[in-house]
């Protein structure tokens, strides 16, 4: 089969490799219909994420169609059409019975494209395949499922339930990409005061107005500690957001997220970080507030496939592109240089004749 294979920082290729087999009873092949690239794709492209070593396959986040089963997998068979989450779960270790998933002690968690070859591929050997998938409902498209491999997931509970997003909140949102847009539409349901959506890309922010932002700021120009402290009517300089969500990742924006939070306030961080980052203890000791760390868990899945089920999320304008399986260089080069190419998910499915 042909998959994307990290070479090193900067470096991947789609190339021919041997197909995956199964190798434990839980685990099932899965064919892959659509996929896409995630921001910590690009991570890891940057050399960022040191555990993805060179040969490894790329990629966690498919729709397919199962294609083979281990003797242990009970709950999908070969045909099944399934959601492969980003995060794989033995279902059985004591994070996995607290619906931490992503903690996952016996080999599940954040794995495919990280520690196991991942989605960007053919086909994809999913371990756990009975409490790592889902069954999409027939009212949803394989791109439209694909949005919550892992976008929606990480943007609702790492985003907006880390950070207790309540009605009538103040919620600046630092970094509109695809997981900053879907913390907002994820905020939306809980009938925030504001959404103030923060990134350096227009086309972004664009973006973000129509995910259900209703202010948006450029950081290149703006300064957006300013204009929420005047959407919070305070001249004294002690209000802010109620809950600020970093989703971009790099020391900048997280110590922006911590500066926009007013005292008591929640600073959810969702960003993979390739670098320290300084926290300001002597200035912040003082202010109470809370900052929540995480690595998406994924327990949120089967709700959020209701919601969109039942239109209440709209999953569609996250699918900007779309390119056939074997157009990963044009996916990734779109994808990274999304300023210019207003980019949000770029989606590759296979033809039928492949
Ligand atoms: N915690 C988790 O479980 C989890 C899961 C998935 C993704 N992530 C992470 O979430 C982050 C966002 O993912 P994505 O797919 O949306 O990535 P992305 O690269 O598409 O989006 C990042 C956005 O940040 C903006 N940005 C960059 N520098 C900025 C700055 N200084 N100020 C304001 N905006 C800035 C960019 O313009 C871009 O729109 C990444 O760090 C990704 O690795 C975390
Ligand atoms: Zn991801
Ligand atoms: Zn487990």
């Amino acid at each position: 089969m042909r998959a994307v294979v990290y070479h090193g920082p900067g470096q991947k290729s789609w190339e021919e490799v041997p197909d995956p087999e199964i190798l434990d009873e839980g685990d099932a092949i899965v064919r892959v219909d659509a996929t896409t690239i995630c921001g910590t794709d690009l991570h890891i492209l940057n050399g960022d994420v040191p555990d993805v070593h060179q040969g490894r396959i790329l990629g966690h986040e498919a729709v397919g169609t199962v294609w083979d089963a281990g003797e242990g997998v009970h709950t999908v068979a070969p045909g099944d059409r399934v959601l492969v989450s980003c995060i794989s779960a033995c279902g059985t270790c004591r994070f996995c019975r607290e619906g931490r998933y992503g903690q996952c002690l016996c080999g599940g968690g954040w794995v495919l494209g990280h520690t196991i070859d991942g989605t960007q591929a053919e086909y994809v050997r999913v371990p756990y395949a009975d409490t790592s998938t889902y069954q999409i409902p027939d009212a949803l498209s394989d791109e439209e499922a694909l949005m919550l491999a892992d976008i929606l997931p990480t943007g609702y509970e790492v985003g907006v339930l880390n950070g207790n997003v309540r009605p009538g909140d103040l919620v600046a949102v630092v970094g509109a990409g695809p997981v900053g847009l879907a913390a907002i539409a994820g905020a939306q349901l809980y009938s925030p005061g504001h959404i103030v959506a923060i990134d350096l890309s227009d086309a972004r922010l664009e973006a973000a107005k129509r995910f259900g932002a209703d202010v948006t700021i450029n950081n290149s120009r703006e300064d957006p500690l300013r204009v929420i402290r005047d959407l919070t009517g305070d001249l004294a300089g002690r209000l802010g957001a109620d809950v600020s969500i970093e989703a971009v990742g790099t020391p900048a924006t997280f110590e922006l997220a911590v500066k926009l939070v007013r005292p008591c306030g929640r600073i959810a961080n969702i960003g993979v970080h390739g670098a320290p980052v300084t926290l300001d203890l002597d200035e912040q000791w003082i202010r109470d507030i809370t900052i929540t760390t995480g690595l998406v868990d994924t327990y949120s899945t089967p709700a959020l496939l209701k919601l969109v089920a039942s239109g209440q999320i709209d999953v569609k304008p996250f699918i900007t592109h779309h390119l056939g399986l074997d157009e990963f260089d044009e996916a990734y080069d779109t994808f990274a240089r999304a300023a210019d190419t207003s980019a949000l998910k770029v989606a590759l499915t296979r033809s039928d004749d492949e």
